[in-house]
């Protein structure tokens, strides 16, 4: 290349060149679907995306296009829907197409002044959030990453109103100088509550992990004898709407009147569970959580978005904000602006969720969110009932809603084990489901969350079956060697 050639800029590829190529691969993608399971090990993917670094600037297509290349094969049917491991929504089309938007705007949903569309779309997807979870309509709602961040959002803002009640301010004194929380936690809740208690400095020595039931809820005997005993100046409970295992709820009416009684803040992990409220025929399950003081929900399970989205909602508006709120000159705030997100979150420059929220609640509606956890509820129903007349398999609990666990059964615990751990290996290498094990109650278990907008009766129909052919063929196995031993 002549040097007149290599110091000329390169020439920018045109808006509509990299956003039509965008679109255009990932609706190839979408509509391909991916391996169930990404195919490529890590070696494959550290070799595709590990090149050199270019130190002149390139043709933004060109790289677009090695990043379909380079990401294909490591990429997970997390959308499609056999895809039943972990507790993972199938971001909706819509949403994706709001995320896009929101990413084309460029939108800070800081502070009201930098975006206002986002400030606003955010405030009135939390006054529909509020709507759809019946909650009251005075509590605030924080749009964080995650179900995470949103316990950490609410955790924070609950230490902050425990001390304060007290006299004391924890912005002045800190942490060392607060008289001692204490936090009441079942043994089965979900590992993000300890981790956002650990980012908030509460050592296991302020965590009382209380005794669970079969469900892996509260014992409730055991929760009132613990904060009986307790000599802690103030108490924080944390409830499950949806445990992540059998899908079991507390007894939120139970916690409140415990709560009261100690004058405690009741928090409730309902990442996923709290949106059985959206529905008619479950609603019963989350009844009395609207007593709580705070909730974590997140979007990105069955309100079907895009990662990355969750609801730090508190009936606390005043304290959420004291707790989150950032200020600095140059963060003005004029008496006629609107909300300001950041002021209800860990952070200050963030994605403007709002959009996508504001979409997918329009989009599926207070019907389509209830149809679809019925119709979710009701294949896990439908499974649990294939599968209670396959010989060697054992369902570890009813299903409450959309969770289900199973194992199979060998002449010990250990073969057991092993052979729940063998099935599940076999079904994911049939390509048509993605399922992970777990260890439940000292034994090795296959979980099953049916969670995908797109997964119903039939995908589990399907299976129900190759779990059926599996056994089968197992049994033949054994039977053979068997015969052959003897
Ligand atoms: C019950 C429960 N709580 C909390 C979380 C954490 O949510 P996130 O991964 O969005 O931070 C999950 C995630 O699956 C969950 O199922």
């Amino acid at each position: 290349m002549d040097a007149a050639a290599m110091n000329a800029p390169v020439q920018p590829t045109s808006l509509q060149d990299v956003l039509s190529f965008a679109a255009h691969h990932a609706t190839i993608s979408r509509s391909e679907g991916a391996e169930m399971h990404a195919a490529a090990g890590v070696k494959q993917l550290r070799t595709l995306f590990d090149i050199p670094l270019d130190t002149t600037p390139r043709d933004a297509v060109a790289v677009l296009a090695e990043l379909v290349e380079a990401a294909k094969p490591g990429l997970s049917a997390t959308t499609s829907p056999g895809f039943l491991s972990w507790v993972i929504g199938g971001s909706h089309p819509a949403g994706v197409a709001a995320d896009w938007l929101t990413s084309a705007w460029g939108q800070n949903a800081a502070i009201y002044q930098c975006a206002p569309s986002a400030a606003v779309a955010e405030e009135v997807a939390s006054k529909w959030l509020l709507e759809l979870l019946s909650l009251p309509p005075e509590c605030s709602v924080g749009f964080t990453t995650g179900a995470t961040m949103a316990t950490f959002t609410c955790l924070s803002t609950a230490r902050l109103a425990l001390l304060d009640r007290l006299g004391v301010r924890i912005e002045e004194c800190g942490l060392a100088g607060a008289p001692p929380l204490e936090v009441f936690i079942g043994d089965d809740a979900h590992v993000t509550n300890f981790a956002a208690l650990r980012y908030l400095g509460f050592g296991s020595d302020q965590i009382r992990r209380v005794a669970c039931n079969d469900g892996g809820t509260f014992e409730l005997q055991a929760l009132a004898k613990a904060m009986e005993d307790s000599a802690a100046a103030a108490k924080i409970v944390i409830g499950q709407a949806g445990q992540m295992i059998s899908g079991a709820f507390d007894d939120f009416a139970a916690l409140a009147q415990l709560c009261s009684e100690h004058q405690a803040w009741l928090h409730v992990d309902g990442a996923f569970g709290m949106w059985v409220r959206a529905s008619e025929r479950r609603r019963f399950l989350a009844k009395g959580a609207e007593l709580a003081d705070s909730w974590s929900v997140d979007g990105h399970k069955w309100l079907q978005l895009p990662y990355d989205c969750g609801f730090a909602i508190t009936r606390h508006a005043q304290y959420h904000r004291r707790a989150m709120t950032m200020d600095a000159s140059y963060l003005t705030r004029d008496e006629c602006d609107g909300r300001h997100p950041s002021d209800y979150v860990p952070e200050l420059s963030r994605r403007a969720r709002g959009f996508p929220a504001w979409v997918m609640m329009q989009v599926l509606g207070r019907d389509g969110i209830g149809q679809m956890v019925e119709r979710h509820c009701a294949a896990a129903s439908e499974l649990a009932a294939r599968i209670d007349g396959i010989e060697g398999v054992e369902l570890c609990h009813a299903p409450t809603i959309n969770q289900l666990a199973l194992r199979l059964t060998g002449i010990d615990d250990a073969q057991g084990d092993a052979l729940t751990h063998a099935m599940t290996e076999r079904l994911n290498a049939t390509g048509r489901h993605f399922l992970k094990t777990a260890q439940w109650r000292d034994h090795t278990i296959m979980r099953v969350s049916i969670m995908g907008h797109e997964t119903d009766a039939q995908t589990v129909a399907g299976l129900a079956r190759d779990i059926e052919v599996l056994c089968r063929e197992h049994t033949a196995d054994a039977n053979a060697a068997f015969a052959c031993n003897n």
